[in-house]
């Protein structure tokens, strides 16, 4: 996935926005409508665009925006609810209802279509559908050529197939289900035997889901560069077997010792240095940190490959260090 860093702040002023609907659209998925305040356009955003979901209990999680950017008068998600997640996503939907008020971020987008592209192969698994549902409706706008390929479990799971089937696009739309006769699977070698420099692939879903089509484009001779991905629910990264490290501290030259099975964003905070943090899955870059010196062990979906090379920068959410230092600009 291609990203663009240089552009996220925290700092970036929050919008206050009052739930204008909340309906339940397939087995535990709710679809959220936001509306600014006062009847007021929200910021625009481009397909693949994400907001920061301040929730009642405290916790901030990130939703793709999924209706089509073309829209200005309103926000809408669609959340699943996961109760083997940490709690953001039961939190919104068991606490959060029509005409509550909730303080989300401007939109940031670390998963934008590429304007050049001749074709747009769009793949989502389960959840996934959200920013792939935008980037559809916004190829759909500009006539630009693409197809969907939607799998879940079973119909009962997939949310927004009623707006697909009535979509202008819909045609360009192929469904898939897990459960059920072999033919009706999702087959990652048909889809994308035909790469092609000027067409570009875009996967949301699941861990697996992602890496699964990740390995599939690769071995069927796709280019990275064309292959674009936004993980849901990245998989905890922090296990017993990790080595201990520390984190030597520009501002004052201590030292902070991360124990297997600690991140250092905890290991700081124990020492009472407090990263902003966010998603503390090493997705949004909220706690992205400067590296002076030593070798991270990058464990994060937010930098690009060629930034991980560099090791200029870590994400201390999930990621540890390979040497038995590492100097941080903290
Ligand atoms: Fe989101 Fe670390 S808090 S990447």
């Amino acid at each position: 996935m291609h990203r663009q860093h240089e552009g996220d702040t925290s700092e970036e002023k929050n919008i206050l926005v009052r739930i204008m609907r909340k309906e339940i659209v397939a087995q535990n998925i709710a679809r959220f409508e936001l509306v600014a305040r006062g009847g007021k356009s929200l910021p625009p955003f481009a397909a693949g665009a994400h907001i920061d979901v301040h929730l009642p209990n405290g916790m901030v999680r990130q939703y793709s925006l999924c209706n089509s950017p073309e829209e200005t008068h309103r926000y809408v998600l669609g959340v699943l609810r996961d109760t083997s997640s940490r709690g953001g996503s039961v939190a919104l939907h068991d606490q959060v209802q029509e005409g509550d008020d909730l303080t989300i971020s401007q939109p940031r987008n670390h998963f934008p279509l590429v304007a050049s592209s001749r074709k747009s192969l769009l793949l989502a698994g389960g959840i996934g559908i959200t920013p792939i549902l935008a980037m559809a409706e916004s190829l759909s706008m500009h006539e630009e050529d693409f197809d969907l390929h939607y799998c879940g479990r079973n119909a009962s799971r997939m949310a927004f197939t009623d707006l697909l089937r009535c979509a202008r696009y819909s045609d360009h739309v192929k469904y898939y289900y897990d459960d059920g006769v072999p033919e009706q699977r999702l087959n990652l070698s048909k889809v994308l035997a035909f790469p092609s420099p000027d067409t570009h692939l875009y996967v949301c879903g699941p861990q697996g889901f992602i890496e699964a089509v990740k390995s599939s484009a690769q071995v069927h001779g796709w280019l990275a560069s064309n292959v674009h991905y936004e993980y849901f629910g990245a998989t905890a990264v922090a296990g017993a077997a990790d080595k201990a490290f520390s984190l030597h501290l520009n501002s004052n030259g201590s030292f902070v010792l991360v124990a297997p099975g600690q991140t250092a964003i905890a290991a700081l905070a124990t020492a009472g240095i407090t990263v902003p943090a966010s998603c503390e899955q090493g997705v949004c870059g909220t706690c992205l940190t400067r590296v002076l010196e030593g070798e991270p062990d990058h464990r994060d979906h937010y930098l690009t490959p060629a930034e991980q090379k560099e090791n200029r920068q870590f994400l201390p959410c999930v990621s540890r260090a390979k040497s038995d230092v590492l100097k941080v600009d903290l």
